[in-house]
């Protein structure tokens, strides 16, 4: 026999890591926990459950059920710890986040056991990618809390975070959710998910011995029910990761309450091999997408899209990998594919890819375990795009493939998904993969790699897969807010008059839609009034029907978002240059409607704001990343996509243009509802944007009832994002009609905002305007 024929036919023995201190530990707590609250356990309550092995069955501990009271006092530690935790500085923190890496580092190979008992994933991942990411997560945010005040000026701690994450990884998502919270000046209530709550409460346990502040960080344990506590509890933000119903619930629970919210939810990534890739890579690429973790990650890349002349040749070298790969004791070194969490997520799946009747299944033909929660490696070809195990997230080690011929039908597939988290793209042609990846409608899009993670980098997705970031600089916006003190916003309401037209001719101001002028659909007009009694002129009430109309207007200028900042700029400097060539004209309407003077300082004031958006255009530069890998991960800017806004009434003018030049700086198209006291500027402006070569379906204009129009606005699955400066009290009806397509939003919730000074533009402005896709390029021969 050679040497060769060894290494082909030698069987792996086992090489089991040994539990023993894991489970000695959990006995030497009676292997029975009650909830971290305000620095010490409180007693195993009566209202418990079992967490148990999935890999044995084995029950390893018994923990509680968190009550009503149980949330409250821990959200109630945690108010009273943030003051304190806050005044201790950035580099007070850092000093504590420090020391919290630290023993997360010394305790390493416990935490890493234990998260594979409790979950049965693979020692490997556990011990080389969990836990290590979990380290680097708090060494990495130890830096963001010395550097905070210096780096990210003008940005103060939000207050009491409500976290709920996940089992799938149960201390990496916790170290997401806590490390940029504390970072950042806040406290923390965090629900681990009841499958698999040891690890954070082993981490509770580090926080005592490295004698964290108590109150900082607050543990509760619990199913849904506690989770949902968490939601309601009086927390200034919700951090969420898990799946995209509850997101969606979430969604609706919180909103109006004006707490802060990110969701990080489920995905249905594509992995898309070109004929030119390396398909051997590519295929070892696969094992790391849908078989790391037993396919139980919210951003695998469960949907394969192979190129057609490569996908026989490259699904037979998938199925003799396939049959490589060894499923079994989690413990066991040598194991790749471990113990799916729980037996409802195996008869999930099961359900699933029972109900598939298209495709053609393959399950690896490799040994299988007696027991346990297990799922065989499995690969459906002959799938088309719309089936539903092409759609669905199986979250299981199920991969759905179909093919594709052209680069263009690859996106096309790509992202005909109600999901945007992740996108993997393997060929050896740089320029289509740099050329692929901006068309990908994903939060991180990989290059010749995938499930990349890194703390400096961030991570999150779009459309049905939520939004906020967590991870990198952008991740710590979701931690902050901004240290102005936003008063009530005192609504402005519309003058009433009687009488005649101020002008002999009859003025009805029309929509903008699409670049023209357009009637109202339902033919309802409204007068507006000047201070002084007569009539200025008459607007148009626009429908929903003028709403869709104008969103489909605003979707097919898209092309915008492909053109150049130095374009946009130049257009914003046209607009600009325009209407200083009017600015009399409006500024005398404005002090005819208010009867308040301070017209021409609010028109200066507007061609101010065009200016700095003209600025900003071609400035706003992403970022590149320093990740640990040989290459770079790209922190791109991207334009939101279709923005529907509801513009204030403070400012008619300044507030359109306020709201209007960041989102078309950054390549947004947008509809806009004018100020609805005072809507007369806004439809003045259609003939400077008639006059600037602002291409048509970039911005349209609708008057009416910011009220009506609210839901409809929030609901439309083509609307990305509704921001709302409103006097209306249309907040709440916003945030809980987005949660149809998870639409981001960014509304005023009854505050008020100084449009004529510093808070009227700025950073917050480009940063709704704008969202962040991370591109990781690792490079080498
Ligand atoms: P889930 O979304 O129900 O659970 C995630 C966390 O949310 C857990 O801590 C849970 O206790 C909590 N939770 C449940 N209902 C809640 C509510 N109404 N309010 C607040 N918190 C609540 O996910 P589950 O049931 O464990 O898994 C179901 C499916 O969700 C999976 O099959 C998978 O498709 C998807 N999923 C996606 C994840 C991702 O990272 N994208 C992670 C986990 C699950």
């Amino acid at each position: 026999m050679s040497v060769k024929e060894i290494f082909e036919t030698m069987s792996y023995g086992p090489a089991p890591e040994s539990a023993a201190e894991a489970l000695a530990w959990l006995e030497s707590r009676g292997n029975a926990f009650g909830h971290f609250i305000d620095g010490a356990f409180t007693k195993p309550g009566k209202a418990s459950f079992e967490t148990s092995n999935p890999a044995t069955g084995a029950t390893l501990a018994t923990l509680t059920q968190a009550s009503q009271k149980d949330v409250d006092t821990a959200v109630k530690a945690a108010r009273i710890a943030q003051p304190k935790w806050a005044a201790l500085g950035g580099a007070g923190r850092a000093r504590h986040m420090y020391a919290l890496a630290r023993a997360l580092q010394k305790h390493g190979r416990m935490l890493a056991v234990l998260e594979t008992l409790d979950n049965g994933k693979p020692i490997r991942e556990s011990r080389d990618i969990d836990i290590p990411l979990v380290q680097r997560h708090f060494y990495h945010h130890a830096g963001y809390a010395q550097l905070m005040e210096k780096e990210i000026e003008g940005r103060v701690p939000l207050g009491v975070c409500g976290q709920v994450i996940p089992w799938n990884f149960p201390l990496l998502m916790l170290a997401w959710k806590v490390a940029p919270a504390l970072a950042m000046g806040n406290t923390v209530v965090l629900k681990p998910a009841e499958y698999t709550s040891l690890t954070a409460l082993y981490f509770a346990e580090i926080c005592a011995q490295i004698r964290l502040p108590e109150g900082v960080v607050n543990i509760v344990t619990g199913d849904g029910a506690v989770g949902e506590m968490v939601v309601n509890a009086k927390v200034d933000k919700v951090a969420f990761t898990g799946s995209t119903a509850v997101g969606r619930r979430i969604r609706e629970a919180t909103a109006g309450s004006g707490k802060a919210l990110t969701l990080e939810l489920g995905g249905k990534s594509p992995y898309i091999v070109f004929e030119d890739a390396d398909l051997d890579s590519a295929v070892e690429g696969l094992v790391d997408a849908i078989w790391f973790n037993q396919g139980q990650v919210c951003c695998a890349g469960s949907r394969l899209l192979v190129q057609e002349g490569i996908a026989e040749d490259f699904y037979s070298r998938l199925k003799a990998r396939m049959n490589q790969l060894r499923v079994g004791d989690p413990l066991d070194k040598c194991i790749d594919v471990g113990a799916i969490v729980d037996p409802v997520q195996v008869e999930t799946i099961t359900k699933l890819v029972d109900s598939c009747t298209t495709g053609d299944i393959f399950r690896a033909d490799i040994p299988m375990p007696a027991s346990g929660c297990y799922y065989p490696p499995t690969l459906i070809t002959g799938l088309s795009p719309a089936d539903t195990l092409m759609q669905e997230e199986i979250f299981g080690p199920v991969l759905a493939a179909t093919t594709f011929r052209l680069p263009s039908e690859a996106a096309q597939i790509a992202n005909n998904t109600r999901y945007g988290l992740a996108a993997t793209v393997w060929t050896e042609n740089i320029n289509r993969a740099l050329n692929l990846a901006p068309q990908l409608e994903a939060g991180v899009v990989w290059i010749n790699g995938t499930n990349m993670f890194d703390a400096a980098a961030g991570f999150g997705g779009v459309r049905e897969s939520g939004f906020g970031r967590e991870g990198g600089w952008e991740g710590l916006a979701a931690y902050t807010k901004s240290d102005r003190d936003p008063q009530p916003l005192k609504p402005v309401t519309a003058k009433t008059g009687e009488g005649k037209p101020a002008d002999a001719i009859d003025r009805t101001a029309k929509l903008y839609i699409g670049g023209k002028q357009a009637r109202p659909d339902g033919g309802y007009s409204a007068p507006v009034w000047q201070a002084d009694g007569a009539m200025a002129g008459m607007v148009s009430l626009a429908n929903r029907k003028d709403l869709r109309n104008a969103v489909e207007a605003a979707h097919a200028a898209k092309g915008w978002s492909k053109s150049t900042g130095h374009l946009r700029a130049q257009i914003l400097y046209y607009m600009a240059e325009n209407l200083s060539a009017r600015a009399f004209e409006f500024a005398e309407r404005i002090d005819a409607i208010t009867g308040k003077g301070g017209g021409t300082a609010e028109v200066k004031g507007a061609i101010d704001r065009l200016f700095t958006y003209a600025a900003w255009a071609d400035k706003y530069d992403g970022r590149v990343h320093g990740v640990p890998i040989k290459g770079v991960a790209m922190a791109m800017n991207e334009p939101v996509g279709v923005v529907g806004a509801f513009c204030p009434d403070e400012t008619p003018l300044l507030g359109l243009i306020s709201v209007m030049a960041p989102l078309m700086a950054m390549g947004n198209t947008c509809v806009l509802v004018a100020s609805e006291a005072m809507p007369l500027s806004a439809t003045d402006f259609i003939q400077v944007l008639e006059t600037s070569d602002v291409p048509s379906g970039v911005v349209n204009l609708l008057t009416g009832s910011h009220t009506e129009l609210a839901k409809p606005m929030a609901q439309h699955m083509d609307v990305a994002s509704v921001w709302s400066f409103s006097s209306s009290d249309i907040s709440a009806q916003i945030e809980t009609a987005s949660s149809t397509n998870l639409k981001r939003t960014w509304v005023n919730n009854g505050l008020s905002r100084d449009w004529n000074g510093t808070e009227g533009e700025g950073a917050e402005f480009l940063r709704e305007a704008t969202r962040v896709k991370n591109i990781w390029v690792p490079y080498g021969e």
